[in-house]
């Protein structure tokens, strides 16, 4: 879904793309071929295995993609001198906090998803400590699975819908991310950044948006999330301190903006 956005975004600047059949990142050898042949002065990695739940009962392909992949690309970046860009997750943290969260607060996962990417985080450091390690959360856009479209095909057959209302965090567009990224390796940006829309909301107040602004019918109702047992806990509070991002002087537009852009697009695109 980011890789897609990625690549439209970048504009004039020559891309290479690369998708998990052109380069598996725990293959070590290919890694390094591939960042050799590219010379970029970029590498994003927006490769994961990002399916949360199945994290939980595929550890090892978590760990062997999300940590050990991103060190593969870590150590072939240094040897080609290509800076490294690494997209990391709200899900290193606990979510047990009321006030956002700085890029110094302490990691603390508690999913096997959020301990792959604090692990990587962590090797990442070591291994290239010029990296930007850019997290975000709430990932929407064209491209792939996503929170919006499952609530607007719902929409469609459902008179009613219950969501969960005890989990907060901010959506993210991801145009607006790539836009965001772009302008951070134009800055040259090292270091921990926390990239997200503005604002935050529930899965709940997120879902009841989405269907007021479509026009649609459907009832939206809060729910607990002890109503929505799953195999991997979800952080309660998982909202993104925006002041890392301030200090590259990047403002990335509200939530509800993004949304509202993001549903242009898919009528736009035909899937409304
Ligand atoms: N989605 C979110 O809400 C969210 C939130 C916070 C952070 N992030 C992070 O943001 C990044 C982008 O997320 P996304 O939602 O755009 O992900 P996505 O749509 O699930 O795309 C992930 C991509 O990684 C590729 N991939 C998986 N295993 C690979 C491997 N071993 N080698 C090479 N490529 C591999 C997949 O290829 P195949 O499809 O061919 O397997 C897919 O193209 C990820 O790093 C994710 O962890 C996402």
């Amino acid at each position: 879904m980011l890789g897609k956005a990625l690549v439209r975004e970048w504009g004039e600047d020559e891309v290479v793309p690369l998708n998990s059949r052109d380069a598996d990142i725990r293959d070590v050898e290919v890694v390094r071929r591939v960042v050799d042949q590219a010379r970029a002065d970029w590498i994003i990695l927006s490769a994961a295995y990002t399916d949360v739940d199945g994290c939980e009962t595929n550890q090892e392909l978590a760990f062997s993609v999300n940590r050990d992949g991103a060190l593969n690309v870590a150590r072939a970046a240094r040897r080609a001198g290509s800076k490294l860009l690494f997209l990391s997750s709200d899900y290193v943290f606990d979510g047990r906090k009321s006030s956002p969260y700085e890029t110094g607060d302490a990691r603390n996962p508690q999913s096997v998803y959020g301990r792959s990417k604090a692990e990587a985080e962590l090797g990442l450091l070591d291994a290239l400590p010029e990296c930007c390690i850019a997290r975000t959360s709430w990932l929407f856009g064209a491209g792939g699975k996503c929170f919006p479209d499952t609530i607007l095909k719902l929409a469609a057959t459902r008179s009613t819908l219950d969501v969960v209302n005890d989990q907060r965090g901010s959506p993210t567009y991801t145009v607006d991310l790539a836009r965001a990224i772009v302008q951070l390796c134009c800055r040259n940006a090292v270091g921990i950044v926390h990239m997200t829309n503005r604002g935050d909301c529930t899965w709940f107040e997120f879902a009841r948006l989405l269907v007021q602004e479509a026009g649609l019918k459907m009832e939206v109702r809060p729910v607990s999330s002890k109503q929505f047992a799953r195999p991997a806990p979800r952080p309660a509070y998982s909202v993104l301190s925006p002041k890392s991002l301030d200090q590259f002087g990047i403002e990335m537009p509200a939530w509800q903006d993004a949304s509202r852009r993001y549903l242009q697009e898919r009528a736009g695109s035909g899937i409304l």
